[in-house]
């Protein structure tokens, strides 16, 4: 493949930024390029420096528009694609009355791979490079997800929801095949291109302490894969888990007791923890993943982004599609923003573009692959048009700086602000 050179105003962070005149956490190249060599960056910076540095590279312009990394999401439902957006429940009347019954359509392989593939189409419309997704229950939406990821040589992570009680016949497993097929499916495609596979019990409801031993064996027998599961989200899904594992000391405990915490396992939502829970976190690595589009939409809480920090647990951010109501991960900052105000806290915007590119990566421990466009990383890169939109525009006429132009782009950016996308140098969207 020849060599690209992609030019633009081009960020990149090379560290959790301090607030927001902390110039030294990001590298900013006002006449920025991007050489691009078999995929990954082979140099970034000055485009004085690097066009010379190949001279036959194809050079595509994009100024003035900005390029970073790929968005990378944390949490997100691949077949919750057809019920975003469904009106007037909160968590628990919201999976029985919405999600089970479109998860259950994933018993049919042709579904399921319609929908991952329009699904993997609409992340890369909106920046997403990379995404945690759940699938359904049946083997075939993930055998679905990762073959549209590989069609399109994406970074992908996810894995079959293990389910065996509190819900419907059509998505509910059982312990011993939640076990095989999750086995089935991490020898297929753990590790296959760029595929990951993540060990993905529903949540406490919807598992027996039956299926939770089969996720613990299955975390033992593979400790380099991640887990995910949710926390905490929603105050009756709170007293239901503990109604249903009495012995829990909370509701963290019952994925403690079954050896689920670690630096590779996300929990989503995390909002109503107990100072307890708070601290096994901190204490093991875990990761509080922050949805805030969904928690606004479910009712659910708000995300103590501060009150996390001070106690040392590690943070992601993620859209939480389709309890959460956009895929733009610049969306989801708009909405993290104002959760936080309402806790009396603030997201920096040079903290908030942070998040979303090597924060996300961090908390997933790819920051050496993805997420910051340092040379040797894959090169997936979005780029932004701050005038997108005629509201855009005009705002942009008064924006001086960097962090006013982040801020600009989160508070009224959506999918019409990305110019572009790359994955592995090649451009797929936009
Ligand atoms: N808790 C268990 N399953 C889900 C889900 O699909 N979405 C959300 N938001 N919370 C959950
Ligand atoms: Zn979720």
């Amino acid at each position: 493949m020849p060599d690209k050179i992609l030019r633009g105003r081009v960020l990149r962070f090379l560290r959790e930024p301090d607030g927001i005149t902390d110039a030294a956490s990001y590298a900013y190249a006002e006449d920025g390029a991007i050489l691009v060599r078999d995929g990954r960056v082979a140099a970034i910076g000055e485009a004085a420096a690097i066009l010379p540095q190949s001279p036959d590279a194809e050079v595509i312009d994009h100024r003035p528009h900005l390029l970073m990394p790929g968005f990378i999401d944390t949490h997100i439902h691949m077949p919750q694609a057809q019920i975003i957006g469904s009106w007037g429940a909160q968590l628990l009347d919201w999976l029985n009355t919405y999600t089970f019954p479109a998860e259950s359509k994933f018993s049919d392989p042709a579904h399921a791979t319609r929908i991952a593939g329009a699904f993997l189409d609409l992340l890369l419309a909106h920046g997403t490079t990379t995404a945690v997704a759940y699938c359904s229950s049946h083997p075939a939406s993930v055998d679905a997800y990762f073959s549209a990821a590989e069609t399109r040589n994406l970074r992908m992570l996810g894995g079959k929801v293990m389910m065996d009680r509190n819900c419907p016949d059509g998505v509910r497993d059982t312990p011993q095949s939640s076990y095989d097929d999750t086995k089935s499916l991490i020898a297929r495609w753990h590790g296959r291109g760029r595929a990951s596979y993540a060990i993905t019990p529903r949540f406490a409801i919807t598992s027996t302490p039956e299926q939770m031993s089969m996720a613990q064996t299955l975390v033992a027998e593979h400790p380099d894969l991640h887990v995910q599961t949710h926390l905490s989200e929603n105050r009756d899904e709170i007293d239901y888990t503990l109604s249903l594992y009495p012995k829990a000391r909370d509701y963290l405990d019952v994925y403690e007791t079954y050896g689920l915490l670690g630096p590779k396992s996300l929990f989503g939502h995390a909002i109503h923890l107990s100072e307890r829970e708070t601290a096994a976190m901190a204490a093991t690595g875990s990761i509080a993943v922050f949805c805030p589009t969904s928690n606004l939409f479910l009712g659910s809480g708000l995300y103590d982004k501060v009150g996390l920090r001070e106690q040392g647990v590690r943070r992601a951010i993620a859209t939480d599609v389709g309890g959460g109501t956009s895929y733009s991960m610049l969306r989801t900052l708009d909405e993290g923003y104002k959760v936080l105000a309402l806790r009396g806290q603030k997201l920096d915007p040079l903290k908030a573009f942070w998040w979303i590119t090597r924060g996300n990566a961090e908390a997933l421990g790819l920051a050496d692959t993805i997420g910051t466009l340092a040379p040797g990383t894959e090169a997936d890169i979005v780029v932004l048009d701050s005038a997108a939109t005629p509201a855009m525009a005009l705002r942009a006429e008064t924006i001086e700086t960097l962090p006013e132009e982040l801020f600009l782009l989160e508070t009224l950016g959506d999918d019409r602000a990305i110019a572009a996308t790359y994955v592995m140098g090649e451009r797929v969207a936009a």
